[in-house]
């Protein structure tokens, strides 16, 4: 005999569930974009003719991440693996908030900014537990250090993984994201057909694709909701009573 089914919940999250820890947010009207413009801070061409100024600025997200803490979202996600869920995260977070509620199986798809890479070897990466990184502070191979972190018009190196872990999804619940940005957003279409996508946004205008279900409420009031009901039956389904 196999072992029993265990119901697989697989999260897609992005900014939104970090919000209401403390960290900003991209493209809201007071968001990261508005202020520090993406081709100036977050592209391979920034880095060649600015590292100093790509440095700063990850410099300041690396010190808002280690003031944040995590929220009843992070906190509840982890609980229900606590209580012998199968819970997949997958996350364009570069936060720990995930890790330090608690969660274990977190694939961080656009990186970590609490690590340095290489930037000759991307596999040689350096836990950053305090501190920056300065132009100078090199690799064990010689090579500038940068930020262990995804840059617009870089390939997404986890993405072949997150596939697969999509395709395994009982239920797939996305939380806080404004779909944006491929191809992170088209995760949603690798999960199976029967598998129910549930949305948790406070924002109505987030592009919700056909037969994903809509949950307009922030993260740390819907995702608990959601965890409470999936406890309290041992079942992964669409509660219609949260609904609007
Ligand atoms: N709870 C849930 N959702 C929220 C909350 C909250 N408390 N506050 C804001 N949101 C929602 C917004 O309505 C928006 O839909 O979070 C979403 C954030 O969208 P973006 O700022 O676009 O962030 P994200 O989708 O994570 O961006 C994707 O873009 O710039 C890149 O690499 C960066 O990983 C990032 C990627």
């Amino acid at each position: 005999m196999g072992e029993p089914h265990r119901p697989h919940l697989v999260v897609l999250t992005g900014a939104g569930i970090s919000a209401e820890s403390g960290i900003q947010t991209f493209r809201a009207s007071d968001g990261l974009w508005a202020d520090h413009p993406i081709e100036e801070v977050a592209t391979p061409e920034a880095w060649r003719r600015d590292p100093e100024r790509v440095l700063r600025f990850y410099d300041q997200r690396r010190d808002q991440v280690r003031r944040a803490r995590p929220n009843a979202a992070h906190k509840a996600l982890a609980a229900l693996e606590k209580r012998g869920f199968r819970v997949s995260i997958i996350t364009q977070n570069i936060d720990d908030l995930h890790e330090r509620a608690g969660s274990r199986n977190v694939l961080h798809l656009h990186g970590e900014i609490l690590k340095a890479r290489s930037t000759v070897d991307p596999r040689m990466h350096y836990p950053l537990p305090r501190g920056g990184i300065a132009v100078g502070d090199l690799c064990d191979k010689g090579s500038q250090l940068r930020p262990d972190v995804v840059w617009f018009g870089e390939a997404v190196p986890h993405f072949a993984d997150a596939c697969e872990i999509v395709g395994e999804a009982d239920l797939l619940l996305v939380v806080g994201t404004s779909l944006a940005v491929m191809p992170a957003a088209s995760l949603l279409d690798q999960a199976p057909f029967d598998a129910p996508c549930v949305l948790v946004d406070p924002e109505a205008h987030v592009l919700a694709p056909p037969g994903v279900t809509r949950l307009n409420q922030f993260a740390g009031k819907g995702v608990p909701a959601l965890v409470r009901h999936w406890q309290r039956e041992g079942r992964l389904w669409v509660p219609e009573t949260l609904l609007d």
